[in-house]
């Protein structure tokens, strides 16, 4: 299969058996294309962006921007000024966290999931910290879905941001995103989506979904590492502080005050991850030759033939059965951890991801210790999901 062919490291060997990778969800292989882009940056036009008056630094300044409006496209922004580089999701939430703690009243809520990644959980309980607001969270069903009207009851005038994941890492439910947003507006609330685990496997547009916020990693998008992105609201951008300071993200210095640039440059203090832009660029770029609705239905086709074999087995616990999944299962077997499950399945040549998935909240709601996580991408196979079933087929019987 082609797509397969243009992802190197898709024809190594793990453990002496041919790699079947199911661990997308944490990071994703890249493909030639953006291996030779990274590899023509550094070789041919590597230098420091924005400052120097030479070709090389105008070549450097030339591939970072286009790889920015790349992305403006790729989410359809209005504007390429509200795409920022982050180092990925983390760095962009901490980012908007640090950004809106003068918003931010004692008292007020921030509501959250209980779906969420440690990402979207931790730098909100840092700025209820900073700021004496309250830490709430919209409950879920046993089957994995976001409870809408526990969360119409507690989006309420109080509410001043409502953060929420767009697919769950954990279970992979996809969450109702345009409606939520809906649903904060009109309280008056802001919006940030976490986008890490929808941006492969969704076509996502901020200016539909109409979100404040809406951030992703790189590297889950066949992209490097250390690269991400914060798209935010024109408007609200250029009324927000800087986060960080130092070179680039100003106008003017002086030993006692300074002024800044506006967005997206007042956000991306220091030198930035100029290679990683590149790649992610090239990364949406080689997405692009692919309509994604073709992508979609291969993934939903893949996960139905593998949830219809994995359900046959003893003992197999299906964990979080949302009605609309993306590109992820969860699950147990019973009487074993999760830990031993995917060590037994690593020795076959089989990558997926057992442990809480940086979800401890969603686990212990759960009730489960932790789960095996599968999780495809464009280049997998009908013959990676036969050797996933046949794979944890053996460890049932071996547990
Ligand atoms: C839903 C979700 N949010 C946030 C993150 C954090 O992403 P990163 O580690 O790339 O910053 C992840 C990573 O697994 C994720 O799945």
């Amino acid at each position: 299969m082609s797509i397969r062919q243009d992802f190197p490291i898709l024809a190594r060997q793990s453990r002496g058996k041919s790699l079947v990778y199911l661990d997308n969800g944490a990071t994703t292989q890249k493909p030639q294309a953006v291996i030779d882009a990274i590899d023509t940056y550094y070789r041919m036009h590597n230098s420091n962006v924005h400052r120097a008056a030479h070709e090389l630094a105008e070549e450097a300044t030339q591939m970072m921007e286009s790889g920015r409006t790349l992305c403006q496209e790729f989410i359809n922004a209005k504007d390429r000024k509200e795409i920022i580089f982050t180092r990925g999701t983390t760095e962009a939430i901490n980012l908007v966290a640090n950004v809106l703690t003068q918003r931010i009243q004692p008292g007020q809520d921030i509501l959250l999931t209980e779906l969420e990644h440690h990402s979207n959980i931790v730098p909100w309980q840092m700025l209820a910290e900073r700021t004496g607001a309250n830490i709430k969270a919209v409950a879920i069903t046993d089957d994995g879905e976001l409870d809408l009207e526990d969360a119409a009851a507690k989006l309420c005038k109080n509410t001043a941001l409502f953060a929420f994941t767009h697919v769950s890492n954990g279970l992979g439910t996809i969450n109702p995103a345009k409606t939520l947003i809906k649903m904060a507006k009109d309280v008056g609330a802001l919006t940030l989506v976490d986008g890490a685990q929808a941006i492969l496997h969704l076509p996502v547009d901020v200016q539909d979904l109409d979100c404040d916020f809406y951030v992703f990693s790189g590297h889950k998008l066949y992209a490097p590492t250390g690269i991400g992105v914060l798209y935010g609201r024109e408007e609200l951008l250029e009324a927000l502080p800087p986060w960080q300071g130092g070179g680039e993200m100003i106008e003017q210095v002086t030993l006692t005050s300074s002024t800044y640039q506006s967005a997206p440059y007042k956000f991306e203090a220091g030198t930035p991850n100029v290679a990683g832009a590149v790649g992610l660029g090239a990364a949406i770029t080689y997405l692009k030759q692919q309509p994604i609705a073709d992508l979609v239905a291969a993934e939903d086709a893949l996960i139905k033939e593998a949830l219809s074999g994995l359900q046959q087995i003893p003992g197999f616990q299906l964990v979080g059965k949302p009605n609309k999944r993306s590109a992820v299962i969860s699950f147990l077997l019973d009487g074993s951890h999760p830990n031993d499950v995917g060590t037994l399945l690593d020795q076959q040549g089989i990558a997926v991801r057992s442990g809480h998935h940086c979800n401890m909240p969603l686990m212990t709601r759960l009730g489960v210790p932790g789960t095996v996580r599968a999780s495809f991408s464009l280049y997998n196979s009908e013959a990676d999901v036969d050797r996933l079933i046949a794979g944890v087929q053996k460890a049932s019987t071996f547990l």
